[in-house]
């Protein structure tokens, strides 16, 4: 199992680099092939942890922690428009690599390229998200044991009701009323009676997500909604968060949150690509999926690991409260930028707990 896995990463890490080398290995030899002798170099001295995270705001806490030390020899490597940081955390060899916003396109190929790429025997995720679990506040860390991407829908024409087969249901597999759906007239503001009133935009169904894993056949798809994150990362987490872990409260001499932050495992995140500043939508996502943290990378992340077999858990620090914060986007923005940065620098507390755990358990 373990052989033909680290097979078909070093086949797909050769094919790959075929394919993201074509180009340059015809024009420009020097160029590509020196790319594949530093990429060789690093991984001599793998494995290493990847740590993905969205955004430049949410990696510079970590960059800037004494925790992280660059490698002397390539502190990284630039490729395809990423940035493939090696170094440490404590004694953890890591590789460190920016996604930038939302799911496929950025969080999916960049994980992809990172596995493909390097010696990678583990996955952590990290950053900042929208909270809709009312059990938790901002500042508060999460690490779901589940992840979702809610962002696939089939949309219901007009006319159809629940108990009415979706377009293509019927012909295979490919979408299903299993998992749950949202009806947009339930959330008129003009009708007293929401059961009565209508809407053309009727329902959308969510969906799983069609995938490829590596230990299946090529072309053979498989289903998933619900991605569970690695069962022993999932211990560790719980041990840091019965050992608890000390998160910043104030955003500055004045301005504290209400409770200290706490570090929380919780049930369910949901990604898509959206930003969800909607209390109603907030409130749905928690109701229909147990969803705690809502954000827009850390699914992608969680497909990509799991077909390919590697071990993941995204750490997501609560930044807002996806629209059913008071005053909503009428809050002061010098405060929830304050809040965004609090939020991302606890998730890099949690994240060097993490690691540190990980080592020891
Ligand atoms: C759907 O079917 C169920 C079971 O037959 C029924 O109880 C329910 O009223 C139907 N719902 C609608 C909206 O027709
Ligand atoms: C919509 O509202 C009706 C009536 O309140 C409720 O029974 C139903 O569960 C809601 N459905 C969805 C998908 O939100
Ligand atoms: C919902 O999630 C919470 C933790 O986030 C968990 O305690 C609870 O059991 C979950 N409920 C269901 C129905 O799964």
């Amino acid at each position: 199992m373990k052989m033909s896995i680290c097979h078909f990463r070093l086949w797909s890490s050769l094919v790959l680099s075929l394919i993201l080398w074509s180009d340059t290995i015809t024009s420009d030899a020097a160029i590509g092939s020196s790319y594949l002798r530093k990429i060789r170099e690093v991984n001599k001295l793998g494995p290493y942890l990847g740590i993905v995270v969205p955004n430049m705001f949410e990696m510079d806490p970590l960059l800037r922690s004494d925790r992280f030390v660059p490698d002397s020899r390539t502190t990284s490597l630039d490729i395809m428009g990423r940035r493939f940081r090696v170094g440490k955390v404590g004694h953890q060899k890591v590789i460190i690599v920016m996604t930038g916003l939302s799911m496929v396109l950025n969080a999916g190929i960049t994980t992809e390229l990172l596995l493909a790429l390097f010696e990678v025997d583990g996955v952590v995720h990290y950053g900042i998200a929208g909270n809709a679990n009312p059990e938790l506040q901002i500042g508060d860390v999460t690490i779901p044991r589940y992840w979702a991407h809610s962002g696939l829908w089939s949309w219901q024409r007009y006319g159809s009701g629940p108990n009415d087969t979706l377009a293509q249901e019927p012909d295979d597999d490919s979408f299903t009323r299993e998992i749950g759906y949202l009806r947009f007239a339930n959330y008129s503001t003009k009708s007293s009676s929401s059961s009565e009133s209508d809407n053309f935009l009727n329902s959308v169904w969510y969906q799983r997500e069609e995938i490829f894993p590596v230990d299946g056949s090529p072309e053979v798809r498989q289903r998933i909604f619900k991605v569970p994150v690695d069962s022993r990362y999932m211990e560790v987490a719980e041990s840091i968060e019965r050992d608890g872990v000390a998160l910043a409260r104030c955003v500055s001499w004045t301005a504290c949150l209400p409770k200290a932050p706490i570090l929380a495992t919780v049930e369910m995140g949901v990604s898509g690509s959206v930003f969800v500043d909607n209390k109603a939508y907030g409130e749905f996502l928690n109701s229909e999926f147990n969803a705690t943290a809502v954000d827009m990378e850390s699914a992608a992340v969680a497909l990509v690991c799991y077909q390919q077999k590697v071990p993941f858990i995204a750490i997501r620090a609560l930044s807002d409260l996806a629209g059913a914060g008071e005053g909503g986007s009428s809050a002061r923005s010098d405060e929830a930028d304050a809040l965004v940065h609090l939020a991302a620098a606890n998730a890099v507390r949690v994240l060097i707990k993490f690691i540190a755990a990980l080592a020891s358990w």
